[in-house]
């Protein structure tokens, strides 16, 4: 009958309450919790039931987790993608399925952009190049040779290739800044630690530090102290995120200058998932607002940093 037709679409279409399936990277560093707690506090003031998937940094776990959502036909699925590369097969199973996928935080490689529907987070090639032009003006006045070591985040993730880019776009301008080591931390504080230890033990002069996360600059700060030096004199040190903890450090001086990057991303997935379920045009970027923070300036904001 007309009239139960009427009835079925008003319960499915307004309702009927939003499954999300999130599928997070892992629990990596203090950006990466900060993102999980506005995911699932979001989650809950929207009303949207949130099926939560942690993937321990393993691209084969978070596959595995959408193809579950996909299995349990839930209503959107949303994601963080450990790499770049290696989502076209899921992807489209998640699309022959008729489960719009929202992008969060970082991106895929994929050719095909009609697999998602869109994608909500920083611009990392931006951030390296706020990293890479501090730097630059720094050091505009030196005239020998300024050691540069990086610590890169996850290799293939697209935070650390768009934040070596950015910055080594930058860098260029000024012939003397060289970068003599480049490693992944994994964007943990005990692999930053591990890893600027050999960096230490491998070159005499050392500069400067490029940490693609406060956490790895975190965990280098105690590699350095380790060796005698003073972190933020002997050694300029850059990270990017501004989690507290990094704000801490930047307030303490150990931290030359921070890279926001803006992990509370929970309230504008909400508001996707709700606009691609209702039909509602979102764009197919969103890209989030932060700001750059020198020691003077982390100091003053110390006390608002809520996370
Ligand atoms: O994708 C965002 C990055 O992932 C953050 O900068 C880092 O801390 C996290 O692990």
């Amino acid at each position: 009958k007309a009239g139960d037709t009427k009835t079925e679409v008003k319960e499915t279409a307004v309702d009927k309450k939003i499954t999300l399936g999130f599928s997070q990277v892992g629990a990596e560093s203090g950006w990466r919790t900060a993102n999980t707690i506005s995911v699932q506090d979001s989650a809950k003031e929207a009303g949207i039931e949130l099926k939560f998937s942690d993937a321990q940094q393993k691209q084969e776990n978070q596959i595995k987790a959408i193809r579950t959502f996909i299995q349990q036909k839930v209503d959107v699925i949303a994601f963080s993608p450990v790499v770049e590369s290696g989502w076209d097969t899921v992807l489209k199973e998640a699309k022959e399925a008729g489960i719009p996928v929202i992008l969060t935080d970082r991106a895929v490689d994929s050719k095909d952009t009609s697999l998602y529907k869109t994608f909500i987070g920083s611009d990392f090639v931006e951030e390296g190049r706020s990293a890479g032009k501090w730097l630059v003006e720094k050091f505009k006045d030196a005239s020998g040779d300024i050691n540069i070591v990086e610590l890169q985040g996850t290799t293939g993730s697209a935070p650390a290739i768009d934040r070596q880019k950015g910055f080594a776009e930058e860098i260029v301008a000024n012939p003397n800044l060289k970068i003599i080591a480049s490693q992944t931390g994994d964007f943990t504080r005990a692999k930053g630690k591990e890893v600027m230890q050999a960096f230490l033990k491998a070159n005499k002069k050392i500069d400067v530090l490029y940490a693609h996360n406060d956490d790895m600059g975190l965990g280098a700060i105690q590699a350095i102290e380790a060796a005698g030096l003073k972190p933020g004199e002997d050694i300029i040190i850059i990270t990017v995120d501004g989690v507290k903890d990094g704000f801490v450090a930047a307030s303490e001086g150990k931290i030359n200058f921070i890279v926001e990057c803006n992990p509370l991303l929970g309230p504008q997935l909400m508001q996707a998932a709700r606009d691609v379920l209702s039909g509602t045009e979102i764009p197919q970027r969103i890209v989030t607002k932060e700001g750059v923070f020198t020691s003077e300036d982390a100091k003053r904001e110390l006390p608002n940093r809520k996370y």
